[in-house]
């Protein structure tokens, strides 16, 4: 297993990859678009030649980082990948000088196992809400934040 920064020929994975997981309503979907204009922020982990996880570091704001997109091939489930991904895109976070790093997620049981707590959505900055016009479900957001406070401060 290794994690790796992405790369153009690794979009159809990571399209697949997340896009499988929105068609059943378990995450947001991601246009091609959206994957190329942010391929720099993707880590990825891969095994034998296969793309098995994806995640990715978005910065809005000052000291403000968000975990997205961050899926596992169901059949490598629960082998600690995604773990391992958002331990890499913290390590990252923490480079830049990221102080709040916070997910919108369905699955506050995994964040909470790395550290981070649940918050009132209404707590993050206004920034943060900058792109849910473009989403489906805008404006009934159920995600849920979850957020975790690095030693940058
Ligand atoms: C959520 C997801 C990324 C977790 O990845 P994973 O590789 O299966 O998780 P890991 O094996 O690294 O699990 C780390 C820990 O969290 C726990 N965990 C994993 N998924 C969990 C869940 N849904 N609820 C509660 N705990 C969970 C694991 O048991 C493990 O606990 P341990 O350290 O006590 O053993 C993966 O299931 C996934 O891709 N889900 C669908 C897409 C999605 O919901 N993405 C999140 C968008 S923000």
């Amino acid at each position: 297993m290794i994690l790796r920064k992405a790369k153009f020929s690794d979009v159809e994975a990571i399209y697949a990859l997340i896009n499988d997981y929105a068609d059943k309503g378990l995450m947001l979907a991601r246009s091609r678009n959206t994957l190329y204009e942010s391929l720099r922020e993707f880590t990825l982990a891969e095994e034998n030649g296969v793309i098995v996880g994806v995640g990715a570091l978005h910065t809005c704001w000052d000291e403000l980082g968000e975990i997205r997109a961050l899926a596992v091939a169901p059949s490598m489930a629960r082998t600690g990948i995604g773990r391992m991904i958002v331990e890499k895109l913290t390590e990252e976070a923490l480079a830049i000088g990221v102080v709040t790093l916070y997910a919108l997620t369905y699955q506050p049981g995994f964040f909470a196992k790395l550290g981070f707590v649940e918050k009132p959505k209404e707590t993050l900055s206004h920034k943060v809400w900058k792109e849910c016009i473009n989403c489906a479900k805008f404006p009934n957001c159920d995600e849920i934040a979850m957020v975790k406070i690095l030693p940058n401060s």
